[in-house]
């Protein structure tokens, strides 16, 4: 079974996401010891937005490609999405403009569009300063959610810490409860 392990936190050691995501990488290596984890820490190692510039240039379509398989090889991903003025952080939209390739990961159809990758499992954490979960402030789950169905992921679980800038009581109480919930069957995360 393979693991990818996505960060997109520009806080570093002080990232609520990147805690969580570690606990869940963790997690996960404790229910299969055999679980081959591959990191990429889309921050420190930022992947360049589309543009004309990586359109047509051979190495720009190396890496795409190579972001791509690593997507495809995945049994489940696990990614670290803060809120960043009330979205994900441009590196991870980076990285999602690279999984979302017509003919590998989704196509369209007469009876229109089909995700084609439906066995991942792909869990993301959240992290916001401020309370925004079920809120219209939140773009961030409801975006998430739109595109891993886009591309077929059945799989998709939730793990949030939200009001984490609001006091360090806060901060704290919303890890814990985030880590509590990890506790739980992953499927009662969702
Ligand atoms: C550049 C920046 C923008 C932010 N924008 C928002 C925002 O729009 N709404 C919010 O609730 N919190 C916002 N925050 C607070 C973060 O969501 C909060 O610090 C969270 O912990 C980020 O996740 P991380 O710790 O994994 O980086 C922002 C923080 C930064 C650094």
């Amino acid at each position: 079974m393979k693991l990818l392990h996505l960060d997109s936190s520009a806080l570093g050691a002080n990232s609520v996401s990147r805690q969580i995501t570690a606990a869940i990488v963790e997690q996960q290596r404790r229910a299969n010891p055999a679980v081959e984890v591959l990191r990429r820490d889309l921050d420190t190692d930022a992947l360049p937005h589309l543009s004309s510039a990586t359109f047509g240039n051979e190495a720009a379509a190396a890496e795409s490609a190579a972001v791509l398989e690593e997507f495809l090889a995945a049994d489940t991903v696990v990614i670290g999405a803060p809120m960043y003025n009330f979205a994900i952080p441009s590196a991870l939209k980076a990285w999602i403009d690279r999984i979302t390739v017509a003919g590998k990961t989704f196509r369209y159809t007469e009876a229109g569009p089909e995700g084609l990758v439906p066995d991942k499992t792909v869990i993301v954490a959240i992290a916001a300063g401020g309370d925004h979960a079920g809120q219209p402030t939140d773009f961030i789950e409801p975006y998430l959610r739109f595109i891993f169905g886009f591309l077929g992921v059945r799989a998709l679980r939730f793990v949030r810490a939200d009001g984490v800038s609001i006091s360090p009581e806060r901060r704290a109480a919303a890890i814990e409860a985030a880590m509590a919930g990890l506790r739980e069957p992953l499927s009662r995360a969702a």
